[in-house]
């Protein structure tokens, strides 16, 4: 389930930044068709990773010109550039081989490079995208080859990205991007917009931290003041619809093992595969039994082969019953997107309210 009002002011409180001229939402956090349309009525742009999440926001946005779609692949094959190319989206490249590769077919156009400033950061180490020990950007330290073998080709780099992780709370992570981005920018003469990328964190029951959306926008402006030719972008997706979303599934069998307790629901893994790929946190709520005591340990488990398949370990709950219905929190993000039909499970329905 996903409540609108929720996704309408996290739009809101990141598009009233003064510091940032665009705020594009990465789909590949929820691709729903009316949350893109939403975001879109907004005032947000798109990012995209693919040409099937291109091809999804086009279907829901009829009217959107490709170009104001913001497209950046990673090791994707070369006819999915040169589809990208002749649909008119902006592209981005994040590895040298595609321009030395491939020069033929990036004569004459205006790109963004996918810039790896060297240090990633982020809720887990699958989602730190920066540093040697990930596969992401084009070392910073390479600027001055790809400023000859753009030169070489005829291209012209017009924007830098840099995406440094998922789940960030300091502010030095943006505000450092776009210094380091603003040195490359110097050094190549022709970038108009910096884009910070997203990883806007989001507080969680593990982490309570929030972020200071007020803060980052000072330092940002002032960052803007002494670079007042760049535009200033980012790319959540998280932060857009993470706390939006909750996942709902019926309790359905108890079992008591020595001293573990297990709650069993009707979905698990398959619908939100955050807490066993990241073990990440997400607040159990039973909703049948709002008022009552919450006396009881459980896991609480999903109906999947895999020990793995586990949506909270020892949550302090009500004791509960088959055919009671429990919420899964901050599961707007990364939930459905990531689902799957493993053991050949159903994916659950989306509902917006
Ligand atoms: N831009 C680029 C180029 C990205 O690779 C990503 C995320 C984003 C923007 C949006 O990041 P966000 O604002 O949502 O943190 N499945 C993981 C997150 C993986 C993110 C991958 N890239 C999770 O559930 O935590």
């Amino acid at each position: 389930m996903y409540d609108t009002a929720t996704l309408r002011n996290r739009a809101q409180s990141l598009l009233a930044l003064k510091a940032i001229d665009r705020v594009l939402y990465a789909t590949k956090a929820n691709p729903n068709a009316s949350i893109v349309q939403l975001l879109q009525a907004e005032g947000v742009g798109m990012e995209c990773v693919s040409r099937g999440e291109i091809e999804n926001v086009l279907a829901a946005l009829p009217q959107l010109q490709p170009s104001n779609i913001l497209f950046t692949p990673n090791f994707a094959p070369r006819h999915e550039y040169v589809w990208a190319l002749q649909s008119g989206v902006q592209l981005t490249i994040d590895n040298l081989f595609v321009l030395q590769q491939w020069p033929e077919l990036f004569r004459g156009r205006e790109l963004f490079i996918r810039i790896d400033p060297g240090t990633g950061r982020g809720h887990h180490e699958h989602v730190r995208t920066a540093g040697q020990a990930s596969k992401f950007g084009v070392p910073l330290a390479e600027g001055a080859q790809l400023k000859q073998l753009a030169a070489s080709i005829g291209c012209t780099i017009i924007g830098l990205h840099a995406h440094t992780g998922s789940g960030i709370f300091d502010i030095d992570n943006w505000v450092q991007t776009a210094h380091q981005l603003a040195g490359l920018a110097a050094q190549l003469g022709t970038v108009r917009t910096l884009d910070l990328g997203g990883g806007l964190g989001v507080p969680d029951g593990a982490d309570l931290s929030t972020l200071d959306l007020g803060k980052l926008d000072e330092a940002l402006l002032s960052f803007k003041q002494a670079h007042p030719s760049l535009a200033l972008w980012i790319e959540p997706g998280r932060y857009l619809v993470a706390e939006s979303g909750v996942l709902l599934a019926r309790v359905t069998q108890l079992k008591q093992k020595g001293d573990h307790a297990y709650l069993g629901v009707a979905t698990g893994m398959n619908a939100l595969i955050r807490p066993a790929l990241y073990g990440a946190f997400h607040e159990i709520v039973n909703l049948s039994r709002l008022t009552e005591a919450h006396t009881q340990l459980y896991d609480v488990v999903g109906p999947i082969c895999e020990s793995g398949d586990v949506l909270g370990h020892g949550r302090q709950l009500p004791p509960s019953s088959e055919g009671d219905v429990l919420l899964i929190g901050t599961a707007g993000a990364y939930g459905h997107s990531m689902a799957s039909h493993y053991n050949l499970r159903q994916i659950p329905d989306e509902l917006l309210i």
